[in-house]
């Protein structure tokens, strides 16, 4: 059985007064053993995040990885600073580091491994464009970003992996798939994890994201391969959030 995970992704937004007071709405929040909760704040807010979660059920994750280790490389943010700031997952390959980040194939799975060595767990995101579905090549496209990734890292770190769909055209556009496309391309996925790592594959979780809201995450919570979500914009708003949240409860767990 697969618990469901609802991650709210808050990008490169708000300040650290935003920070505080969206975590204390977290932290006074009710939450279900059922269901996982986590949230990716700005790095320069994971501090002040961590402080107020601290004692809730609320998981912490970062929004990137240095794919450098410790020592002499400016401005970036290792794998053991995110360890001891008390993250556990981290979110690998988003699509908007790929496309404005220059987060290439190369990149991402040196990503995978120090978020792996550090002891983290990573959050593969994946997605085709709207030209790349129109084309017929919305398959080829996510399987392609989930071998690459594959082929590079080490099998055995393979169960530790969370994936998480997002189709970029889909992403703060306030068009989601429909749960029948999402479902078809989780399904995919599906095959593909257990066609790698067979009863561990069943076991991984696949999110769903894309202007998930309160809105269309019953329905796409109630597809057979959907996971969770990893929210965007609806996650800065708590009650947007928690909504979310409490559709993902009242689903069943597959
Ligand atoms: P939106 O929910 O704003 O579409 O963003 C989705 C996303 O990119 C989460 O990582």
């Amino acid at each position: 059985m697969r618990k469901k995970l609802v991650a709210g992704n808050w990008k490169s937004n708000g300040l650290l007064a935003d920070a505080r007071s969206l975590a204390q709405a977290l932290a006074d929040g009710s939450w279900s053993q059922a269901v996982d909760v986590a949230v990716f704040p700005p790095y320069v807010h994971l501090a002040a995040t961590q402080a107020i979660l601290e004692s809730s059920p609320v998981i912490l994750g970062a929004q990137d990885i240095s794919p450098f280790w410790v020592g002499a490389f400016t401005g970036e943010i290792n794998g053991a600073m995110l360890a001891d700031l008390g993250c556990h997952y981290v979110l690998v390959g988003h699509s908007e580091r790929r496309s404005l980040c220059g987060d290439d194939d190369d990149a991402l799975s040196r990503k995978i491994e120090r978020t792996l060595s550090s002891g983290l767990a990573p959050i593969l995101c994946v997605g085709e464009t709207l030209e790349e579905r129109e084309g017929g090549r919305a398959r080829d496209v996510v399987l392609g970003q989930l071998d690459s990734v594959w082929k590079r890292m080490d099998h055995a770190a393979g169960p530790q992996l969370t994936i998480a769909y997002e189709p970029v055209w889909a992403i703060g556009t306030g068009h989601s798939a429909s749960p029948g496309e999402a479902e078809e391309v989780h399904r995919w996925i599906r095959t593909w994890l257990v066609g790698q790592m067979a009863a561990a594959g069943e076991a991984t979780r696949i999110l769903y994201g894309g202007s998930v809201n309160g809105g269309n995450a019953a329905e796409l919570f109630r597809c057979q391969n959907i996971d969770g979500a990893l929210v965007g914009g609806a996650s800065l708003k708590i009650e947007d959030f928690l909504e979310i949240y409490r559709h993902a409860a009242n689903s069943r767990n597959k």
